[in-house]
């Protein structure tokens, strides 16, 4: 728990009389902002990772499979940009790391589609990490802006899910991986599936 200090300062003034002032409190804990740059950082290296799979999709002419990620690359840096105006918001520096090349060669769809999966269940676990510590410190406002990423983490979950779903009705030998071509591209024009429980509010 934060305390508020008061601290014994030298005026400047003419006279050079003390006065008590009061230190400012950061709004979140050190712990906490160096979570929520992690955070930031996973997130773009998520949009990387979907932006390296929609070139592979589009070098293997899976147009609609290209289509739809690279629209999920670009969501993935809204998701960052909510998180670092929350940071600038509270005062506290956002910082910018080197990170990792994401992969850049796939099995085959279904294999990249699955890894997808295990990366946005990742993801999950990172924000219930977060959430955990927010409620732990206790940081209330912290808590409620995450709700949105809790809500985001099932709707992605769900939507990665269902298309798993659809290669294993479908099919991905010869005209199967076609036909889920097609349904992927359905899911670019209308920005991911919306029918769910938990939809998160806009970016
Ligand atoms: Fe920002 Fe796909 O999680």
């Amino acid at each position: 728990m934060r305390s508020c200090s008061p601290t014994v300062l030298k005026g400047g003034g003419l006279s050079g009389s003390f006065f008590v002032a009061t230190e400012i409190e950061p709004m979140l804990t050190p712990a906490m902002i160096d979570r929520l740059n992690e955070q930031i950082n996973l997130e773009i290296y998520s949009s990387h990772l979907y932006l390296q799979m929609s070139s592979w999709c589009a070098h293997k002419s899976l147009d609609g499979c290209a289509q739809f990620l690279s629209q999920h690359a670009d969501e993935e840096m809204t998701h960052m940009r909510r998180l670092l105006n929350y940071l600038h918001e509270t005062g506290a520096l956002a910082i910018i790391s080197g990170m990792e090349a994401p992969p850049h060669h796939f099995d085959s769809l279904q294999a990249m589609f699955e890894k997808i999966y295990a990366h946005e269940q990742f993801v999950t676990h990172k924000i219930n990490d977060l959430v955990h510590l927010a409620n732990t410190e206790p940081d209330y406002a912290t808590l409620q802006f995450l709700q949105w990423y809790v809500a985001e983490q099932h709707q992605e979950e769900f939507l990665f899910k269902s298309i798993l779903d659809k290669m294993a009705l479908i099919g991905t030998e010869g005209q199967g991986l076609f036909f889920i071509d097609q349904e992927v591209a359905k899911l670019a024009a209308t920005k991911g599936i919306k029918a769910n429980s938990m939809e998160p509010a806009q970016p």
